[in-house]
């Protein structure tokens, strides 16, 4: 019997081999004048055949160096968007176009422009920071756009007098909040890998790992994050975790692809990833994976990169959206 079961009316998946496939590849992105730039929430294997890797600030500025052609984002839409915007020339490949975010779409632009109205005639005088996992029309509305990696910094740029929107991520805003001490005005956004950490297996496993630290993404929500000993986002995970030479344990509160980049910088740790709670059983799951970023395969990135497309076209609100991703996240 087959290991997964064929879908109806459409071909089955064709098992090829990874290491066959990443030396394709690599004889592609030559032949085709293009750089991969991969999240460090995609697989090890597509982590190790990209050019750039790194959090969403980090991959947004590489967009802006790279000099081939062609960019090929393994990541979620919003993310290859955002890079289109700082690179309209290059021709941009997402190897999936329905890789979304259940972030990016808790906030519509309709229904932000609806709220930032009411808020006006109620004459409330804010300014609406945006998380950087939204897309590109919600982008196009807002005044500031905030990653795990500045944040801090861009809401000390909100002037004092001013309340602040902020959207769409509710565990980061309230967490922003408290670091920040800004009164906040939060969407009820959240993030869907994030938002399933099972506190008892969580801390069952610190139970099981004596001395072991908990890592923890600001994405997860107040309870996960009063009992992390580190709260940042990954590339200052990646960071956190380097800086300390004497080999720990530390549990995992993030997506768990993010072990591999962990494993990587600082070989001398231990990392467990905490598992998952499914709300319709309660049981754990693996669903501390993104759904969306499982979506970049080694073969969709071939063929991708063989065919030219899916592309992101420029779309008009890139114009307005690109003004306020280049004031908040390169100067
Ligand atoms: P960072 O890698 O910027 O911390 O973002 C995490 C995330 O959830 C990306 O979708
Ligand atoms: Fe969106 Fe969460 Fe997936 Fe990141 S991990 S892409 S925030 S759904």
């Amino acid at each position: 019997m087959p290991a997964t079961l064929p879908i109806l009316g459409q071909a089955p998946a064709v098992e090829e081999d990874p290491l066959d496939l990443m030396d394709e590849i690599e004889r592609l992105k030559k032949e085709k004048d293009a750089t991969i730039l991969a999240h460090f929430y995609v697989d090890g294997d597509i982590q190790d055949v990209a050019d750039f890797t790194g959090d969403s600030l980090k991959l947004a500025r590489d967009a802006t160096k790279v000099t081939t052609s062609t960019i090929v984002f393994s990541g979620v839409h919003f993310m290859a968007e955002t890079a289109k915007m700082l690179s309209p020339t290059k021709r941009v490949l997402l190897p999936d176009m329905l890789a979304g975010c259940s972030l990016a779409d808790s906030c519509q632009p309709e229904e932000l422009a609806k709220f930032q109205q009411k808020l006006r005639a109620e004459g409330r005088d804010f300014e609406t920071v945006a998380y950087i996992n939204t897309s590109a029309a919600v982008k196009s509305l807002v005044d500031w756009i905030v990653t795990s990696g500045n944040a801090r910094e861009i809401i000390d740029r909100v002037p004092a007098g001013k309340e602040i929107l902020f959207v769409p991520d509710q565990h980061l805003g309230r967490y922003l909040s408290e670091v920040s001490g800004r009164k906040m005005i939060l969407w009820p956004g959240a993030c869907m890998v994030h938002e399933m950490f099972s506190i008892q297996d969580m801390l069952r496993a610190k139970r099981n790992n004596p001395g072991s630290r908990i890592i923890a993404h600001p994405e997860c929500p107040v309870n996960i994050l009063e009992h992390a000993d580190f709260i940042g986002g990954t590339e200052a995970m990646r960071k956190h975790v380097a800086s300390i030479a004497e080999p720990q344990t530390f549990l995992v509160a993030t997506e768990a692809n993010m072990i591999h980049p962990l494993q990587k910088i600082a070989p001398q740790h231990n990392y467990v990833p905490i598992p998952g709670l499914m709300e319709s059983s309660g049981e754990t799951c693996a669903c501390n994976r993104c759904p969306h970023m499982a979506r970049n395969t080694l073969q969709k990135v071939r063929d991708c990169l063989r065919d030219g497309r899916p592309e992101i076209e420029w779309n008009p609100c890139f114009d307005k959206a690109r003004a306020v991703v280049e004031k908040s996240l390169l100067k």
